[in-house]
């Protein structure tokens, strides 16, 4: 199988790169990807030489490019967007050009050609959930995105569902939990954290620090959207989510802090974000009922993986912090 693969130099779509190539080395792919600030061509170095794997930098909003990639291969999985919510606070407009825009050329791309289209989703599309309740986002609930990335990523889905009913593309959808794991650019949570204390500062909790994610190990994501490409059915949404039964901010905070022998004194209450989601919290029963997907990983030993991750690639990290910290207080 050929695959274009979008978005390949960020977090998930490099990872989900080295997973395809080691599960099915026969395959091909090649990776289109505007290495905007959160593309990194390092994180995919190893594969420089492997004749299975080409780079194309270019945007998914030029339609030239994307037909030229697109009439040459069997799938495309749509990993590429605009992917920081705090970043959308501060310029959504980018949000909407990459994230619907470059979704709705992608698809047209695709209706020419006729090519099976995966698409990657986010739960956040569903809104916030209160805490200490039980209630799961599920592949019926509403949309009710609050941040104009989630806003711009339903937007997404909604295109994706409309080129099915009305073209009669092969499309699939994954709504997917927080993922965490190797390359993560350093300005989310985790990795934030993380490379905060190996440069000697301190965590920084929005709020009160009692929001909650449905932590999911990035390596289990790559399965899901594995099992969904090969054996979903067509026209259908599934969601993914991981173990981590409400653990807050403050507590992954703890977690981290202790595998890096550190004290809460490391913790630093900063300003909320406007319009934070409380909660999230996802029920993946249709893709483990349907396919047999199920989150395997153990979320401490994956946290502490992670954590061993950043103090080993240093030089990859360290390159981007600055630029990361820029646009934070
Ligand atoms: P990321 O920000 O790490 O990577 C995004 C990649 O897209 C980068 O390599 C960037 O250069 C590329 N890109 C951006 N604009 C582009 C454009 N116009 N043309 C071509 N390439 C462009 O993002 P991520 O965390 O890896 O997320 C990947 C996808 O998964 C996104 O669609 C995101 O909405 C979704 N998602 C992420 C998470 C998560 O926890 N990170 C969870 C659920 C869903
Ligand atoms: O739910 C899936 C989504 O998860 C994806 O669609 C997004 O692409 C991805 O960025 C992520 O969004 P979040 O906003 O949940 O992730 P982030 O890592 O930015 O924040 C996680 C939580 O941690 C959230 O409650 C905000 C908080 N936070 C974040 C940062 C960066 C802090 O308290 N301090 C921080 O420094």
């Amino acid at each position: 199988m050929k695959l274009l693969v979008t978005g390949g130099a960020g977090f998930i779509g490099s990872n989900f790169i080295h997973y395809w190539l080691a599960k099915y080395p026969d395959d091909t792919i090649v990776n289109l990807d505007l290495l905007t600030y959160a593309g990194h061509l390092e994180s995919l170095s190893d594969l420089k030489n492997n004749p299975h794997y080409t780079f194309v930098k270019g945007n998914i909003t030029d339609p030239q490019i994307v037909d030229r990639l697109v009439s040459s291969v069997d799938l495309i999985v749509h990993f590429a967007a605009e992917s920081h919510v705090d970043r959308s606070i501060l310029d959504p407009l980018i949000f909407i050009k990459t994230n619907v825009l470059g979704t709705q050329i992608l698809l047209e791309a695709a209706r020419k050609h006729g090519t099976r289209f995966h698409h990657i989703g986010t739960d956040e599309v569903f809104g916030a959930l209160p805490l200490n309740s039980d209630l799961k986002f599920n592949e019926n609930t509403p949309y009710d995105p609050q941040s104009p990335y989630s806003a711009s990523k339903a937007g997404s889905d909604h295109l994706v569902r409309a080129y099915f009913h009305t073209f009669g593309l092969p499309v699939t959808i994954t709504n997917c939990s927080n993922n965490f794991g190797p390359f993560q650019d350093p300005e989310k949570f985790i990795s934030r954290m993380i490379t905060n204390l190996l440069t000697n500062q301190k965590v920084k909790v929005y709020g009160d620090g009692l929001y909650v994610r449905d932590w999911l190990f990035v390596e289990d994501h790559c399965r899901a959207i594995d099992d969904v490409v090969h054996r979903g059915q067509i026209g259908e949404t599934y969601l993914v989510g991981g173990l981590t039964e409400d653990i807050n901010n403050l507590q992954i905070a703890q977690k981290v802090l202790k595998h890096l022998g550190k004290d809460e004194s490391e913790i630093e209450y900063v300003t909320d974000r406007p319009g934070h989601d409380r909660r999230y919290a996802v029920d993946w029963t249709k893709i483990n009922r349907e396919l047999g997907w199920e989150p395997t990983k153990d979320f401490d030993a994956c946290l502490k993986a992670t954590v061993d991750w950043y103090l080993s690639h240093e030089d990859w990290w360290k390159p981007l912090k600055s630029q990361s910290e820029a646009i934070y207080k």
